[in-house]
């Protein structure tokens, strides 16, 4: 499939989608939003792919949703458009995949919202961060007001929301929003090895452990710990268990088949 506004290459089990419109900071506007469903779906159904990488081209990650077609909404075009990007976020939540973003640059709004729909973070030191949609005269729409204080707590969220402060990749380390800053030279290459890491376990254990935390979070625990029984004890019927014990007692590498 070819995209207009996103690059996708599919290399060693590693799907990398790379947003591609340089000239508006790779600010989402619908068809962006569009090709990435569609990437996000075709990746999911790719039985050769097991990890997936979402960066930005040049400087930026994503520098928001686009201001210029949301100028002109309406009420109703805005709850669609929101209602899209909400979409794409649930699509990577809820995809067997672990994602990796590869924060490259500015991830403002509905770029920090992304980010945030994402599995793993890792920034460069060039990285900017924050929902400045206050400053818009509007607040968040892709998810921002309820991952960000699920990730950061309610306290910071709010400060970041109500100021539409954006902070350093450094300062987002120290909060817990990203998991490691990274010189930018450097980044892709740590994005790659981190990839690289998880391609070697159990593709069956990574979308469990995925779908665990992600569900269990917005649940109560008593019923999140019965989800992790379930998939605790069906993870005995798989040939990856038997793989890695048999691997452990064997004093060898486990060769993990995702079965
Ligand atoms: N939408 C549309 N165009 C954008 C954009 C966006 N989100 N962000 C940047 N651009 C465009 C600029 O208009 C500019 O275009 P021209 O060259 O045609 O003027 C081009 O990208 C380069 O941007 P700047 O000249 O502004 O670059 P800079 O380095 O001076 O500043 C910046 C960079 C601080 C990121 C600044 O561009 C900026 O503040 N961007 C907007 C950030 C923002 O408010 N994001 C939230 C959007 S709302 C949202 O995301 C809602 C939601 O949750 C769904």
């Amino acid at each position: 499939m070819s995209y207009k506004h996103i690059i996708v290459e599919k290399k060693n089990g590693i799907g990398t989608i790379t947003i591609n419109r340089p000239q508006v900071l790779n600010a989402l506007n619908r068809e962006t939003l569009e090709e990435l469903i569609t990437v996000v779906q075709e990746l999911e159904n790719d039985p050769t792919i097991h990890v997936a990488i979402i960066t930005g081209k040049e400087k930026a990650f994503i520098a928001g949703a686009d201001i210029t077609q949301m100028q002109e909404m309406n009420t109703l075009q805005a709850k669609k458009f929101g209602g899209l990007g909400h979409q794409l976020m649930q699509h990577i939540e809820n995809s067997r995949l672990p994602y990796i973003a590869a924060v490259n640059g500015y991830a403002l709004g509905g770029g920090c919202e992304l980010m945030m729909a994402c599995d793993i973070i890792l920034a460069s030191t060039h990285a900017k961060i924050g929902q400045p949609e206050i400053n818009l005269g509007i607040h968040p729409g892709f998810g921002g007001t309820q991952r960000l204080p699920r990730l950061i707590g309610k306290i910071k969220a709010k400060e970041l929301l109500l100021t539409g402060d954006t902070i350093d990749a450094q300062e987002a380390y120290r909060i817990g929003l990203i998991n490691k800053v990274v010189e930018p030279e450097k980044l892709m290459e740590e994005t790659e090895k981190l990839a690289q890491k998880i391609l070697t376990k159990s593709a069956v254990q990574t979308s469990f452990i995925k779908e665990l935390v992600n569900k269990g979070i917005n649940i109560d625990l008593p019923s999140a710990n019965t989800l992790e029984i379930a998939s605790f004890s069906a993870s005995f019927a798989t040939e990856d268990q038997k793989e890695g014990m048999t691997a452990f007692l064997e004093k060898r590498k486990p060769l993990f088949k995702g079965k």
